[in-house]
């Protein structure tokens, strides 16, 4: 396609949100704005099937959604929102509100892990984790990413597409609350807290699969423990560099 083409594309869809543009549009598969895109629908199937599920079968959509939200937002908070900061006036405030949706949805993810079925607590906690997923769709979609793509060239957006993807394939599958949603803390945590996360994903789905018995209770014990380890690495200092106090959780300030 033309350079002239990718000029008047970009000038047609200025603050059009991503959801209503064509994949040509958005700069093609490779571009990060349809790899987004993509993993919002892939988002929406799965929130839709949390509402029709209950007990272990609920359990194995919920680790489904962690394994693409997880990684995804850390992709984001890495890669993305640090060139929206770069390129935009007002991409403080804009990546602000973002990194706050995120860090909701790691408090209530961590609540829920905390939870048995039968706490009364956890529908209005589920209620409001698919509310804050629901939402951060609509702002990235609806306002940051159409910025973001009147900001770049369509090369841009397509190399970002790559560098998003790589990170997303490798990134932690986890809530991590605790960890900073900014670089440098969090892209020193991707290592140590991937290995332990991707290791309690494969301990968890296989627990899944003979729920009730002896062997899932140990695996899931071994799970909790590598778990209990991912929040030990999490507290490490180091990991909170970069926060903002708005993302902070409460009752972990800075060197605590
Ligand atoms: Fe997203
Ligand atoms: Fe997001």
């Amino acid at each position: 396609m033309s350079a002239l083409f990718h000029a008047n594309v970009a000038e047609n869809s200025m603050s059009t949100s991503i959801a209503e543009q064509s994949t040509a549009e958005l700069g093609g598969r490779l571009s990060v704005l349809t790899r987004q895109r993509n993993d919002h629908i892939e988002l929406d199937k799965l929130l839709n099937k949390l509402d029709q599920t209950h007990g272990p079968e609920q359990d194995q959509v919920l680790l489904d959604i962690y394994r693409l939200v997880f990684p995804h937002a850390f992709a984001e908070e890495s890669v993305l929102w640090p060139v929206m900061r770069r390129v935009l006036d007002d991409g403080q405030a804009l990546t602000l509100e973002v990194e706050q949706e995120h860090q909701e949805v790691n408090e209530l993810v961590s609540r829920l892990e905390g939870m048995e079925h039968s706490d009364e607590q956890r529908a209005p906690v589920l209620a409001r984790l698919i509310e804050v997923l629901r939402e951060d769709v609509r702002d990235e979609e609806d306002e940051l990413f159409p910025r973001l793509q009147r900001a770049l060239a369509m090369w841009q957006v397509q190399a970002l597409g790559l560098a998003w993807e790589v990170l997303r394939r490798t990134a932690p599958t986890r809530a991590h609350p605790v960890v900073a949603r900014r670089p440098p803390g969090n892209v020193l945590a991707a290592v140590p807290l991937t290995i332990l996360d991707r290791a309690r994903d494969a301990l968890d789905y296989r627990a899944l699969r003979t729920p009730g018995t002896k062997k899932a209770s140990a695996i899931r014990s071994l799970s909790t423990a590598l778990g209990h380890a991912a929040a030990r690495v999490e507290r490490l200092p180091i990991m909170r560099q970069g926060e903002d106090p708005s993302t902070r959780l409460a009752g972990h300030s800075a060197g605590t």
